[in-house]
């Protein structure tokens, strides 16, 4: 009689569960991120054995049905139907996988489409893979290749790099609303220190805010510590509907919202150099779906390819008012025992940018922190979390919701 009744209650949390939440995370394998021997198949296997060893009560591979892979195909090293490859790979050929490439923000996406793919009910187990290879190829087929994800004709024939457009957007900052170098060298400074901590980052060293003012120059008014680096990386995650992820771990993260949006592809085309369009539509569509308030968030994992990008994705995701994100980012009140840290994996600044594996990378990282498993680096109190994954420079946005408990 007690057993019905229990069982009836769990049944009804499992159902409250199911309307809160859209999807969970029961599993997570990372690469270190850097220059690597590894190859993207190498990369690829490493990371998704990672994550299904990390489930608390295993998960088989036969219970995987779909899959999505993030990447560019950096270098063209596997530029056509890597979906196979990704199969092949982690043994799990047979399942629909599909390749989502959306630049920088392919990782974001990818895992917005596993969310959709466990809502429709027809996956009880989705694999997100985020993989590229980078730093194999010449330095020229490295300029090309970092420049695939702008616009052609009035940015890239023109010479234009994305150091080069974040440097005009850094510029026009500065000019509404006065000199951020400051700000820029902190949330430099800040990321090394969080990546110092991070035994899967590119770079495991603290830089001061001097050494980064004092810089070469890249593209001014940014400096080498102000870019992020070309890296190799791969990370993998696995998710299921909320109602069973009981099954696999008493600790699932939950992803609770998940939006999206799309800007023009060349800045020029832009109402704005220094707001992104689509980080706030993706900001306003994931508040909305998962029903919290920007209050509710306690860390961030924000996409930092370059210092100036942090100040803009505090505005554009609504903790700091137009300009103001400089004054809360010299307010330290974005370092780790901050009130609202942000990277503390060391972002893409010190973790680094493996292109496809950045928006599943940032996932991982809210994986370990609202289950208390990042170690030194673990921020308190960590209940809610938010991630923003960006394409170029501003032109695709993804931004995700999680919580845990
Ligand atoms: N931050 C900190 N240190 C960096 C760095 C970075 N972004 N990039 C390179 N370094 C370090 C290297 O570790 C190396 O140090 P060492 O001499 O102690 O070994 C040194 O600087 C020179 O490295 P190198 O690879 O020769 O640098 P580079 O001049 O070829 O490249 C950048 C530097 C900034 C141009 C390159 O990292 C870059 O293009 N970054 C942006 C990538 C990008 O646009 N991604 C897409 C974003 S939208």
């Amino acid at each position: 009689m007690l057993r019905g009744f229990n069982d009836s209650v769990d049944k009804t949390v499992r159902e409250a569960e199911a309307l809160a939440h859209r999807a969970a995370i029961v599993g997570a394998g990372h690469t270190r991120f850097g220059v690597l021997e590894a190859g993207p198949r190498a990369l690829v296997r490493t990371a998704v054995d990672a994550a299904f060893r990390s489930v608390d009560r295993g998960a088989d591979r036969k219970d995987v049905s779909e899959a999505f892979l993030a990447t560019l195909g950096f270098g063209g090293s596997q530029i056509g139907n890597s979906a196979a490859v990704l199969a092949e790979e982690t043994g799990v050929v047979g399942v629909p996988v599909t390749r989502v490439e959306n630049a920088c923000a392919s990782g974001g996406f990818a895992l917005r489409s596993a969310v959709g793919a466990l809502a429709s009910g027809a996956s009880p187990l989705v694999l997100v893979v985020g993989v590229e290879k980078m730093t194999d190829v010449s330095n020229a087929r490295r300029r090309y290749w970092l420049g695939v994800s702008g616009d052609t004709e009035w940015e890239r024939l023109a010479g234009l790099t994305f150091a080069g457009v974040y440097g005009l957007i850094a510029s026009r900052y500065f000019a509404e609303h006065g000199d951020a170098s400051e700000a820029l060298a902190e949330v430099a400074a800040k990321n090394h220190e969080n990546g110092a901590l991070n035994p899967n980052a590119h770079f495991q060293k603290k830089v001061s805010r001097a050494e980064v003012r004092a810089a070469p120059r890249v593209a001014d008014p940014l400096g080498l510590y102000d870019c992020c680096p070309v890296s190799d990386g791969a990370c993998a995650l696995l998710l299921s509907a909320p109602e069973v992820a009981r099954k696999f771990t008493d600790t699932p993260v939950y992803i609770d919202g998940t939006g999206a949006g799309t800007d023009f592809l060349a800045v020029q085309e832009r109402a704005s150099l220094t707001r992104f369009r689509a980080t706030q539509r993706a900001a306003h569509e994931a508040f909305r779906s998962a029903g919290w308030h920007r209050s509710d968030v306690s860390f961030l994992e924000v996409h930092d390819c370059f210092t100036i990008a942090e100040l803009l994705a505090l505005e554009d995701l609504g903790f700091a008012g137009p300009g103001e994100g400089a004054a809360l980012t010299l307010s330290g009140e974005t370092r780790r025992g901050g009130r609202l840290p942000v990277n503390p994996d060391g972002g893409l600044k010190a973790k680094g940018h493996p292109i496809g594996a950045t928006g599943v990378s940032q996932a991982y990282e809210i994986f370990l922190q609202l289950r208390g498993e990042a170690g030194a680096r673990q921020v308190a109190h960590a209940g809610h979390a938010l991630a923003h994954n960006v394409g170029g420079a501003g032109a695709t946005a993804a931004v995700s919701l999680f919580s845990v408990g």
